[in-house]
C-alpha cells in the first residue's frame, strides 16, 4: 500500500477541505500530530484560489479530480456521496487508502464500516476503502457496545436531537440567517436546507422520507448499527429530530440487554469504555448537554437510569457531530492503519 511509501510523513488529501467536516478534519489532524508531510486540500471549482492553513503554512485548494490523488497515501473524503462514488475508486487505483465520510460505501459488504473503539478488527478486511458511520450512529454504537460487553444486547429505542451542522455549512448558515431575521422582528427566511423553519423549532425530519415513513437518516441509524455490531436482527427503533443547535447531536436511548443490568453496573460499563466520558450525578444536577460536547472528541453520557416499567436502561448521549461524529473518527481510523 502507498501508506508505507513515506517513512517520515504521509501525503494526505482532504476532499471537501473547505466544508464543515473538512475544516474540522484539518484541525484534528494537526491536534493529533498526524504525520503529514504534504497536504492536498481539494474541493470544487467554487473554492479554486482559496487557501487553507495547516501545519504552520497555507496550502492552495485544488480541484478534486483523479490526478490529484497521484502519490497520495491517505484520502479523507468529506464532500458529497456522488463525489465519493466517482473518485474513491480513482484514488484506490492510484495506491491511496480512502477513508470516506459520506453514506456511499457504508452498507457495501466489501467495505468495512468502522468505529475504532468498537470494531477496529474490521479494518483488516479493507480493500482500499474504509467507511465512517453516520454522525448519529457512532456515539450510539459506542454506548450499545459498552453495555453489550457487560450484559448482551437485545434492543434499542433511540430519539435523536440533531444539530444543524449535521447538514454542513449550509445548515449552519440557514439557522444563523433565521435567528438574525427573527431577532430583528422580521419573518424567518424560507427553509431551503431543512423542511421547516429551524429557528426556535424542533423538526421531526432529518434528510428525506423514504417509502416506509422513516427518514433516510433514521434508516442509516438502524442499518449501520446492525452492520457495525454484527447483529443483523438487532431491534433498533428510531426517530431523528433536527433542533436549532449549531454543533452537538444528542440522543435519548432506551436499551434492553440480554441480562438485567443495574443502573450502577451500566454506569460503570459506560465509564470504562474508551472514548466515553460519564457525566451523571442527578444529586448535583450533573448531566451532559450539546454545548458540553461541542469542540470535544469524547462521547458524553449521563441520565443513566433503570426504566420504571421494565428491566431496560435509559441513557442520554451527546457528541460533537463534526468531531467524533465525523473528523475524529476518520483520523482515528487512519491512525490505526499507520
Ligand atoms: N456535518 C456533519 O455533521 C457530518 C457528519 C458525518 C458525515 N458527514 C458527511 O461529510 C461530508 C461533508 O459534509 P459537510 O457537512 O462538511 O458539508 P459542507 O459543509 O457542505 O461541505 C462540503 C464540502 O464538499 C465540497 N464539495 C461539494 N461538491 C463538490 C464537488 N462536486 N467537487 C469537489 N468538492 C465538492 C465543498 O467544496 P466547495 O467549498 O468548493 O463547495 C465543501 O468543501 C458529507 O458526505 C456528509 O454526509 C457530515
Amino acid at each position: 500500500m502507498a501508506a508505507a511509501r513515506a517513512a517520515d510523513g504521509r501525503v494526505v488529501a482532504v476532499v471537501g477541505a473547505t466544508g464543515a467536516v473538512g475544516t474540522v478534519l484539518l484541525d484534528v489532524l494537526a491536534k493529533r500530530s498526524f504525520p503529514v508531510k504534504e497536504l492536498r486540500p481539494l474541493a470544487s471549482e467554487r473554492s479554486l484560489g482559496s487557501r487553507v492553513h495547516f501545519g504552520g503554512r497555507d496550502w492552495n485548494v485544488e480541484l478534486a479530480e483523479p490526478d490529484a490523488f497521484e502519490g497520495v497515501d491517505f484520502v479523507f473524503f468529506a464532500a458529497t456521496g456522488a463525489l465519493s462514488k466517482q473518485l474513491a475508486p480513482e484514488a484506490v487505483r492510484r495506491g491511496a487508502v480512502v477513508i470516506d465520510k459520506s453514506g456511499t460505501w457504508r452498507m457495501d459488504p466489501g467495505v468495512p464500516l468502522v468505529v475504532p473503539e468498537v470494531n477496529a478488527e474490521a479494518l483488516a478486511k479493507h480493500g482500499g476503502i474504509i467507511s465512517c458511520p453516520n454522525c448519529t450512529t457512532i456515539p450510539l454504537v459506542m454506548c450499545l457496545e459498552a453495555l453489550r460487553r457487560e450484559a448482551g444486547l437485545r434492543s434499542a429505542v433511540v430519539t435523536t436531537l440533531q444539530a444543524v451542522s449535521g447538514a454542513g455549512q449550509p445548515g449552519i448558515d440557514e439557522l444563523d440567517a433565521q435567528l438574525v431575521a427573527t431577532a430583528g422582528g422580521a419573518p424567518a427566511s424560507a427553509p431551503k436546507v431543512f423542511r421547516a423553519e429551524i429557528a426556535h423549532n424542533a423538526v421531526p425530519l432529518c434528510e428525506t422520507f423514504t417509502d416506509n415513513g422513516y427518514s433516510t437518516e433514521e434508516m442509516k441509524l438502524q442499518d449501520e448499527t446492525r452492520k457495525i455490531l454484527e447483529q443483523p436482527d438487532l431491534a433498533v427503533s428510531m426517530t431523528c429530530v433536527r433542533v436549532p443547535v449549531r454543533v452537538g447531536h444528542s440522543a435519548s436511548v432506551l436499551v434492553e440487554t440480554e441480562r438485567p443490568l443495574s443502573a450502577e453496573a451500566a454506569r460503570a460499563a459506560l465509564a470504562r469504555f474508551p472514548g466515553i466520558e460519564l457525566r451523571d450525578d442527578p444529586a448535583r444536577n450533573v448531566f451532559p448537554s450539546a454545548l458540553d460536547a461541542a469542540g470535544r472528541d469524547e462521547v458524553l453520557v449521563g441520565r443513566v437510569r433503570r426504566d420504571l416499567t421494565s428491566d431496560r436502561i435509559w441513557l442520554w448521549e451527546v457528541s460533537d457531530n463534526l468531531r467524533k461524529g465525523a473528523a475524529t473518527n476518520a483520523v482515528q481510523i487512519a491512525e490505526k492503519l499507520l
